[in-house]
């Protein structure tokens, strides 16, 4: 039986985090990845220090949207986890075709040469997100769990941020979603991975290969890209404190996420790939703790020691969710699953890290400037 493990998009952040702990435990691992510039940089040097020496690791540069790279990056494997995507929420808004092609026609080539080469693969795990749900679970006083549709851009012009009830209008709280939610895509990176988990779930059931898809929250932490603008808070807020420039936080800045720390992932999915509690199962994982994104800018300042005050600018994108956090009760039972990495002690370790990277762009326009004037000339962004 192959032991060799595939991690695709390995040389990204979670890919390399994931190598990191597979290694460490003792398996093999094979990294596919096409070096996108937006990511690693136009010189890529990704920080791979001594993991690259190991020869327990192997990298493939290759691409998920050719058919030929997954044949040969299939060869000799017996898991795989499909990392690689376009992860930009705001970015998918316009780079319509470049979203879909990386993401739902990478991923069907993959269960495409599955179903019709042979191989030896007996498990797949997806990296999805928790973008399916959209704005996921809420409270109403009145009608109890609710779903609320996607924010109108009436509403957002208005300045009415929070979500209403959908059946009685009234107002409702963010509850920690679980997987049976309703999925309601609000964006076109959300609905790429919608299609990614319907794609791995029917045909790896169809063809008998155990699968487990995982709802991932917001991924920090050490080896996230510092060079991509259009994904990454932390990262993004970051780079803006080192350069001195302002931090403007969207809407009223109380919008909220889920933080789960990269160490915690990488633990996850080896305990997906080592056991079977998780097979056939889509599961959410996150801190289960809801944060506001003005909270996330003060924690960052205090670390960097920046005695600024983050301003709230008003703006806003049209499909970014109000608020987001994950029930983790089923990872936890179905794989005993739970984060380790608070907050707190997860961002020390990240602003640790920035701290020995070069700081990325300092020009008039950095690159957090260019994504947002490429939203605003298409009408996605709003003051
Ligand atoms: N980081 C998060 O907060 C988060 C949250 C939810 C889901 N996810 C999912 O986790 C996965 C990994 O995310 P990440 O944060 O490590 O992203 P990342 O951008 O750091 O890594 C993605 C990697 O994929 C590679 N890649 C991109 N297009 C490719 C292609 N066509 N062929 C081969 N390789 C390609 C990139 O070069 C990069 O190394 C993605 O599927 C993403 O949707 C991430
Ligand atoms: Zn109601």
């Amino acid at each position: 039986m192959a032991e060799k493990v595939l991690i695709t998009g390995g040389l990204g952040f979670i890919g390399l985090a994931l190598a990191r702990t597979l290694v460490g435990g003792g398996m093999t691992v094979r990294l596919l990845d096409n070096l996108s510039p937006q990511i690693h940089g136009a010189a890529p040097q990704p920080e791979l220090g001594t993991l690259l020496a190991d020869d327990r690791v192997e990298v493939m540069r290759g691409d998920v949207c050719n058919r030929r790279d997954w044949v040969s990056a299939l060869h000799d494997v017996g898991s795989v986890v499909h990392l690689a995507a376009e992860t930009g929420t705001g970015q998918s808004m316009y780079r319509i075709g470049d979203y879909t092609s990386t993401n739902v026609l990478g991923t069907a080539l993959l269960m495409d040469v599955l179903a019709n080469d042979r191989h030896e693969v007996t498990k797949l795990v997806l990296a999805s997100s928790r973008a399916v749900y959209g704005e996921g679970a809420y409270q109403c006083a009145r009608c109890g769990t609710v779903y609320p549709a996607m924010r109108s851009p009436s509403s957002l012009q208005a300045g009415q941020w929070e979500p209403i009830c959908p059946c009685c209008c009234g107002p409702v709280h963010s509850v920690p979603t679980p997987e049976i939610a309703k999925t309601s895509p609000a964006s076109v990176y959300a609905a790429t991975k919608l299609a990614q988990e319907d794609l791995v779930r029917i045909a790896a059931s169809a063809l008998g290969i155990p699968f487990l898809i995982f709802r991932l929250q917001n991924v920090y932490g050490e080896g996230q890209s510092l060079h991509n603008p259009y994904t990454g808070i932390l990262s993004i807020f970051s780079n803006r404190i080192r350069q001195r420039k302002l931090i403007a936080l969207f809407e009223d800045g109380q919008e909220s996420r889920d933080f789960v720390h990269v160490s915690d992932v990488a633990d996850v999915v080896a305990l997906g790939l080592m056991g079977d509690g998780g097979d056939g199962l889509i599961m959410n994982v996150g801190s289960g703790v809801q944060v506001s994104v003005e909270t996330i800018a003060r924690s960052l300042k205090r670390e960097f020691a920046d005695a600024s005050e983050p301003v709230v600018s008003g703006q806003y994108r049209l499909g970014d969710i109000r608020h987001n956090y994950a029930d983790i009760s089923l990872v936890g039972q179905a794989l005993g699953f739970s984060p380790q990495v608070p907050l707190e002690a997860g961002i020390e370790r990240f602003v640790r890290w920035v701290k020995t990277q070069p700081i990325a762009e300092d020009g008039a326009e950095d690159g957090l400037d260019r994504a947002n004037r490429e939203l605003i000339e298409r009408g996605l962004m709003k003051a």
